[in-house]
């Protein structure tokens, strides 16, 4: 890094702290603001808030060059370059919530004079040009105004942070967006500089795409199953088209998370409120919400009535490596089960302790996966963590009560499943029952 600097982060959740540990590690001093005073007083204990890989050791390596503060006059005190990280929640309308964004607008101190303000935060098209009238409306032309949005994968978060595909900046004055790119000089990735309405556009369409082509490779499974073809092959020689391309041709039980629910219907709503109806997008998130559903369907055709029925499901949070349990899948799957009469216990190596504020009381979080299966009539795989691979063994064999497995990520290896003595259901590939083989063999 050429030019280190002294940079502000506002907002230090998932995104603001990796970002704040990133940029210290690439030299910078870095002075982290939150509303939140637990979470500032456990990240100025050098307690880690989230769960996200790499970030307790980048915290913990360039501790000298954090601060964390609940105050912005801390921030604005020697940072020119402000970096917003805060959360844009859904609203009942599904419109984004910019209540935080305007919030940090309200709070800029009158020490604010000649800082950029970085929106990292993922915010609708033409907000970046609301921000800058209403700041020029109080007098702050002198504050800069930069789209730069955040693309990194919670999970991957800190490796994405280094290595990105691109790096979007957005503004209107050259200078400004000069100065945000220099931030990023050092990773060696490709900068697209642009306006700011078409910088928030770029992330909130590549969201909305990634998206897309999920949807469409679950209906697409959802047919195999019906014609007999296996979608992992399909996806497979799919993907080997460069055009198409093999990320995000994963089947499962639909896409959760943060960003992927809110974003879409974000653009959707956009699109709508300005009389444009995108219907894509509409039959996505239906898409969607269906494929989360499927799941009760396979363990009917196998249990019947799931009154009674005792299942467990394995991960809880939208994806491995993230405590993250923002649109789990989990939360619809449990609730549907207790509402068809299910008992649910439930294990996930790290969301555990943020999925009991979520999930529906009477789910059981168990300590173990061991302890989750003992005395189940069936397993889901909710999320691909690896270490669920050692689900097919002959302890949990032992410890259900049934020998249904079905697997909503296709994480298994259906030969090693049967050879293993489970009843195997995947998603847009052949169910195995290795009783049936055994009789045909
Ligand atoms: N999580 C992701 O994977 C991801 C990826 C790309 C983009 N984004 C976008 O980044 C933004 C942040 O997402 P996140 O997952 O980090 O959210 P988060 O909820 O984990 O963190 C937001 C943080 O902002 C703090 N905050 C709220 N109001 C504040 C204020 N006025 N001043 C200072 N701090 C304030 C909150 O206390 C919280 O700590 C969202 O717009 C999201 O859509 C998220």
């Amino acid at each position: 890094m050429s030019t280190r600097e002294t940079v502000g982060v506002i907002g230090v959740g998932y995104v603001g702290l990796v970002t704040a540990a990133c940029l210290a590690e690439l030299g910078h001093h870095v002075v982290c603001r939150d509303i939140a005073p637990e979470r500032v007083a456990m990240l100025q204990r050098g307690e880690v808030p989230i769960h996200e890989p790499g970030v307790p050791e980048l915290l913990q390596r360039n501790a000298e060059r954090l601060t964390f503060t609940l105050d912005m006059e801390d921030v604005f005190r020697d940072a020119r370059i402000a970096i917003i990280c805060v959360d844009t929640p859904p609203t009942a309308s599904g419109d984004a919530d910019l209540s935080r964004v305007e919030a940090v607008i309200d709070a800029l101190p009158a020490s604010a004079e000649g800082a950029v303000l970085v929106m990292k935060s993922t915010v609708p098209v033409g907000t970046g040009n609301r921000v800058r009238s209403e700041l020029d409306a109080r007098g702050r032309d002198d504050v800069g105004y930069v789209s730069n949005p955040e693309f990194l994968r919670e999970g991957s978060a800190v490796a994405d942070f280094r290595q990105p595909d691109r790096v979007v900046v957005g503004g209107d004055r050259p200078d400004d967006v000069e100065r945000v790119a220099r931030l990023y000089q050092d990773l060696n990735a490709p900068i697209l500089t642009t306006d700011t309405a078409s910088a928030e556009m770029i992330k909130l369409a590549s969201n909305a795409f990634l998206a897309t082509k999920i949807s469409f490779v679950n209906e697409i499974a959802n047919v195999c199953e019906r014609v007999g073809a296996d979608v992992e092959e399909v996806a497979r020689g799919m993907g080997m088209d460069s055009r198409i391309g093999q990320s995000f041709l994963r089947p499962g039980i639909g896409y959760g998370g943060s960003c992927f629910p809110k974003d879409v219907t974000a653009l959707k709503q956009l699109a709508g409120n300005t009389g444009y109806s995108f219907q894509l997008l509409a039959s996505v998130i239906e898409v969607n919400e269906l494929q989360k559903r499927r799941v009760i369907g396979k363990l009917q055709d196998r249990l019947g009535s799931l009154r009674e029925c005792r299942i467990c499901l394995l991960g809880l949070a939208f994806k491995p490596h993230t405590d993250d349990m923002r649109e789990a899948s989990s939360i619809v799957l449990a609730s549907r089960l207790i509402a068809e009469g299910a008992s649910v216990v439930a294990f996930d190596p790290v969301a555990a302790e943020r999925a009991r504020g979520v999930l529906p009381a009477s789910v059981e979080i168990a300590d173990s996966m061991l302890a989750a299966v003992t005395d189940a009539d069936a397993v889901v795989i909710v999320t691909e963590w690896p270490e669920f691979r050692a689900v097919l063994s002959p302890e949990v064999h032992a410890a259900m009560r049934g020998t249904l497995i079905v697997d909503g990520r296709n994480l298994l290896d259906p030969n090693e499943a049967v050879a293993a003595g489970f009843t195997y259901v995947p998603i847009g590939r052949a169910e195995r029952d290795p009783e049936r083989e055994l009789h045909q063999a």
